[in-house]
C-alpha cells in the first residue's frame, strides 16, 4: 500500500496547513510506505520568480523535516530532480479528452479570478495524474479541493488500461474532511489566499503582534460568555495547548472573569511553546542545508527507481520503447 502526496512550494506554510494536511502525513508514516514531494513543476503555473522558487522549496524541505517527516522512512524529493514525470504527462496527455480538462474546477476558478492561462496551468491535472501514475500509488491523501484531480487521475489510468494493457494501478482519493477546517484570524477558513494566517515559524514580535490583534467583541472580562466555545481564541487554543488548559480558559471565559487581553497572551504562549521543538529543529536544519540537500537526493534517487520502471512499463505498453 503506498501512499503518495504533493506539496507546492509556493509560500510559507501556516497552522492551518500543519493541522490540516501535514499533521495527518506525519502520522501516515506509522501506517505504511508514502511517498512525498515539492511540487516546483507545479509552482511554475502561478510563480514565476526563480529565486524564490528556489527559497520556497528549500524552506517547505526544512519544514517538513522539521516537524516529523522521517526521510529514514518515507521517500522525500523534489518533483523536478525526477524529470521523467514530465515524458510520462506526455504519454497521459494523449489520452486526457479536452473537455476533461475544460472541466477542471482549479482551471475555471482561476480564469474566472482573470487569470491568465498558460499551457501548464491547463494541464496541470495531466502532470499530477503523471506524479500519482508514475510511483504505482494506492491512496493519494488531499484536501477537498484536489479530489476533482484525483478523479481525473483515475480515467486517465483506466483509459490507458484499456488502450494499451494493463499498465497503471488506479489510485484511491483519501480526502481529509474528517480533520477541521482551521479558522483564521478574521474567523474565515485560514489561507495564505486571504491573508489571515499565522505562520508556524512566524518570527516571534510579529506572531505576537498578529495574535494580540484578533478582533473580539466589547463584552466586559466580568462578564459570562456562554457562547465561549465559538470564540476564535478557544478554538485556536484547543489545537496548540494541552486539553486541559484549554477547558480551563474556556470555562473561565463561559463563566465570566477572563479577559480577551489576557486569553490571547494564552494563545500566543501554547502557540510558541507547541511548536518550540521543531522551531529548535529547524534551526539545526538551517545551519546544516548539506544535510537537506542530501535528503532530497537520496530521495530523488529512491523515487527514481520506482519511476524509471513505471516509465518503461508504459513506454512498452505504447510501443514507444
Ligand atoms: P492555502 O489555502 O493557504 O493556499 P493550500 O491550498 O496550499 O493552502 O493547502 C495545502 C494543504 O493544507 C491542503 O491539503 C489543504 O487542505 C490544507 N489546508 C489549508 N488551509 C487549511 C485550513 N484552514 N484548515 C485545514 N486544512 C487546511
Ligand atoms: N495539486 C496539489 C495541490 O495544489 C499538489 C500536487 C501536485 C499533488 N501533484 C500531486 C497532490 C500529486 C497529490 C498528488 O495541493
Amino acid at each position: 500500500m503506498r501512499t503518495l502526496t504533493g506539496i507546492q512550494p509556493s509560500g510559507t506554510l501556516h497552522i492551518g496547513n500543519y493541522f490540516g494536511a501535514m499533521l495527518p502525513a506525519i502520522e501516515a508514516q506509522a501506517r505504511g510506505e508514502c511517498f512525498y514531494f515539492i511540487a516546483d513543476y507545479h509552482s511554475m503555473t502561478s510563480l514565476f520568480e526563480p529565486v524564490e522558487r528556489r527559497k520556497n522549496t528549500l524552506g517547505v524541505a526544512l519544514d517538513w523535516l522539521a516537524l516529523g517527516l522521517d526521510p529514514q522512512r518515507s521517500v522525500f524529493w523534489r518533483q523536478s530532480d525526477v524529470p521523467e514525470v514530465t515524458e510520462l504527462m506526455w504519454i497521459l496527455g494523449t489520452l486526457t479528452p479536452m473537455g476533461l480538462l475544460e472541466r477542471a474546477h482549479s482551471f475555471k476558478d482561476k480564469t474566472a479570478k482573470g487569470i491568465s492561462a498558460n499551457f501548464g496551468l491547463f494541464a496541470y491535472p495531466v502532470l499530477m495524474a503523471a506524479d500519482i501514475l508514475l510511483y504505482d500509488t494506492h491512496l493519494v491523501p488531499v484536501g477537498k479541493d484536489q479530489k476533482q484531480h484525483v478523479e481525473m487521475t483515475r480515467d486517465i489510468a483506466i483509459k490507458f488500461n484499456q488502450t494499451y494493457g494493463e499498465t497503471f494501478v488506479v489510485p484511491e482519493s483519501q480526502i481529509r474532511d474528517d480533520v477541521a477546517v482551521v479558522p483564521g484570524l478574521d474567523g474565515q477558513k485560514m489561507s495564505k489566499s486571504y491573508g489571515n494566517t499565522i505562520d508556524i515559524f512566524g518570527e516571534e514580535k510579529a506572531t505576537r503582534k498578529k495574535i494580540m490583534g484578533i478582533v473580539m467583541d466589547s463584552r466586559t472580562p466580568q462578564e459570562p460568555k456562554p457562547d465561549a466555545d465559538k470564540n476564535l481564541a478557544i478554538q485556536l487554543l484547543k489545537l496548540v495547548a494541552p486539553a486541559d488548559v484549554a477547558n480551563d480558559l474556556e470555562n473561565r471565559l463561559c463563566t465570566g472573569g477572563l479577559g480577551y487581553g489576557d486569553l490571547k497572551k494564552a494563545l500566543f504562549e501554547h502557540y510558541w511553546n507547541f511548536f518550540a521543538p521543531a522551531r529548535a529543529r529547524r534551526a539545526e536544519l538551517a545551519a546544516d542545508m548539506d544535510y537537506v540537500q542530501r535528503v532530497l537526493d537520496d530521495g530523488a534517487k529512491r523515487a527514481r527507481a520506482v519511476a524509471s520502471d513505471v516509465l518503461q512499463r508504459a513506454r512498452k505498453a505504447s510501443g514507444l520503447a
